[in-house]
């Protein structure tokens, strides 16, 4: 079936016209090429390449090696989704550090980069979106300020930390993001900010309301045992790897395979 390129413009119309925006992780090549042919209309590299990926406990010790890197293998798996690279921890606190990070995470085949927080980080996502860059903002939950938040706790429950999560969306939206992702928060919060808000919203453990959905791929595909509660599990790759890998060494062990058949002659 032949699809046209999500761009930048697309997702606008995408909100205006009701149609809901699909997006999920992609780390590498391979998946990045299923989740394109079925049409996800943004595949992200997140810094969850730091849990998925590479073992670590939190999204704090990833790179942008570690994103340039894995957005090079994804931007070629894809023909028609919009890369967005998510700009790690640290990488943007200062104006020319993050122009020159995002930047080379636009080197690496990113349409679009990601970063964590609002009103504090107007400044630069405004400096990226002046030169061109187009920004998806994240607000809500934040994995990468887990240590301030005291864990992975959903936010905005209090009438002050709500209207707090609200301004932030609305700086992003002044600074000229495109979207935002709004992560860990009521979804009646959610609500209010997708009304408020010309720019998409795309949400994960942020209930219905949102114009777009995110999920971490491997949360989705059942990598794991236990997965985060606003998670739905969509197949049972763990199980079906295990039986794949299961089999194999006992074939192997048991001379089953290779047979004749497998080799060259
Ligand atoms: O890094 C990531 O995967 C993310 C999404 C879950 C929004 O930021």
């Amino acid at each position: 079936m032949r699809r046209d390129k999500v761009t930048v413009p697309k997702l606008m119309e995408m909100k205006k016209s009701g149609k809901k925006i699909t997006m999920l992780t992609a780390y590498d090549c391979s998946f990045a090429e299923i989740l394109d042919e079925v049409g996800i209309d943004i595949l992200l590299v997140g810094d969850s390449l730091g849990n998925v990926i590479l073992g670590y406990d939190n999204t704090i010790p990833v790179t942008m090696e570690d994103v340039i890197h894995h957005t090079k293998a994804v931007f070629r798996g894809v023909k028609n989704a919009l890369v967005v690279g998510d700009m790690p921890f640290m990488s943007y606190f200062s104006r020319e550090e993050t122009l020159r990070n995002a930047g080379r995470l636009i080197q690496a085949g990113a349409e679009a980069v990601k970063l964590e927080g609002g009103l504090v980080f107007e400044d630069k996502i405004r400096a990226l979106t002046e030169v061109g860059i187009p920004v998806m903002g994240h607000v809500g939950l934040l994995p990468q300020s887990i240590h301030q938040m005291g864990g992975y706790k959903v936010q905005g429950r209090t009438p002050e930390a709500a209207k707090k999560i609200l301004n932030d969306a609305k700086a992003v939206e002044q600074a000229g993001a495109f979207s935002v992702v709004l992560e860990g928060m009521p979804s009646d919060l959610a609500k209010k900010i997708t009304e408020e808000l010309k720019i998409p919203t795309i949400g994960i453990g942020a209930g219905v309301h949102c114009d777009g959905q995110v999920l971490v791929t491997h949360d989705l595909m059942g990598f794991y045992e236990k997965t985060p509660r606003f998670v739905k599990r969509y197949a049972n790759l763990r199980k079906v790897i295990l039986e794949a890998s299961r089999k194999y060494k006992e074939d192997v062990e048991e001379g089953a395979f290779p047979t004749d058949g497998y080799g060259y002659s």
